[in-house]
C-alpha cells in the first residue's frame, strides 16, 4: 500500500438498531473525510434487537443514498478481520460523552492489539445529537412519543410500524 493510500477506507462499526440522527452525522462527517466509508452492521447471535440485521443494513442504505462514497455490509466475528478483507486501516467510532469514553478506549486498545496497523479515530457527536441513542428512540417510539428529528425522516415510519408489530 502507498503512502496515498493510507486513510483512503474507514469502516463506521456498530448495531445500529436502528441508524439515528447522530449515526448518520457522524456518517456525513467521516464521508467527508475519507475517500470511502463502509457502515459496518455487527452479526450478534446473543444479542437480539428490534430490526434484523438485513433490515438494519436496508435502512442504513436509505439513509446513506445521498451519499456517494458510503457503502453498507454485515459482518460477523473480529472486527479487525473485516478490515483486513476490506483493506481498511482506519475505525471511525462517535464519542457522545465521557460515559462512552471507557468502553471506546477498552475496545480501540484491543483491536489495535489484535492488529497493530489498525487506529480507531473517535469523532465528537454534534451537540445538538448528544443524548440520542438507538436504545431511548426504541422506548420513546414504543411508549408513542415523536421521534422525529432523533432517527431520519427516510425511515420514521419504518421504526414506528416495527414497535407496532411488535
Ligand atoms: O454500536 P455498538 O454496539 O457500540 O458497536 C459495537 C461494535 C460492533 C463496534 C463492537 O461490538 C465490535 O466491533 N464487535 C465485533 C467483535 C470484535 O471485534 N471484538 C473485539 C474488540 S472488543
Amino acid at each position: 500500500m502507498n503512502e496515498e493510500d493510507k486513510m483512503r477506507v474507514a469502516v463506521y462499526p456498530g448495531s445500529f438498531d436502528p441508524i439515528t440522527n447522530g449515526h448518520e452525522d457522524v456518517i456525513r462527517r467521516a464521508a467527508s473525510v475519507f475517500d470511502e466509508l463502509i457502515v459496518a452492521v455487527l452479526i450478534n447471535p446473543d444479542k437480539k434487537g428490534l430490526f434484523t440485521i438485513e433490515e438494519r443494513v436496508e435502512l442504513i442504505k436509505k439513509v446513506v443514498a445521498p451519499y456517494k462514497n458510503v457503502t453498507v455490509e454485515s459482518f460477523s466475528g473480529l472486527l479487525t478481520t473485516f478490515m483486513k478483507e476490506r483493506n481498511s486501516k482506519v475505525i471511525i467510532k462517535g464519542l457522545r460523552a465521557v460515559s462512552d469514553f471507557e468502553y471506546e478506549f477498552q475496545m480501540a486498545l484491543m483491536n489495535n492489539k489484535l492488529d497493530s496497523s489498525i487506529e480507531t479515530l473517535f469523532m465528537m457527536t454534534s451537540a445538538q445529537y448528544s443524548y440520542l441513542s438507538s436504545s431511548s428512540v426504541k422506548q420513546v417510539a414504543s411508549f408513542g412519543g415523536c421521534i422525529k428529528g432523533l432517527v431520519p425522516d427516510v425511515i420514521i415510519d419504518d421504526v414506528i410500524s416495527k414497535i407496532r408489530a411488535k
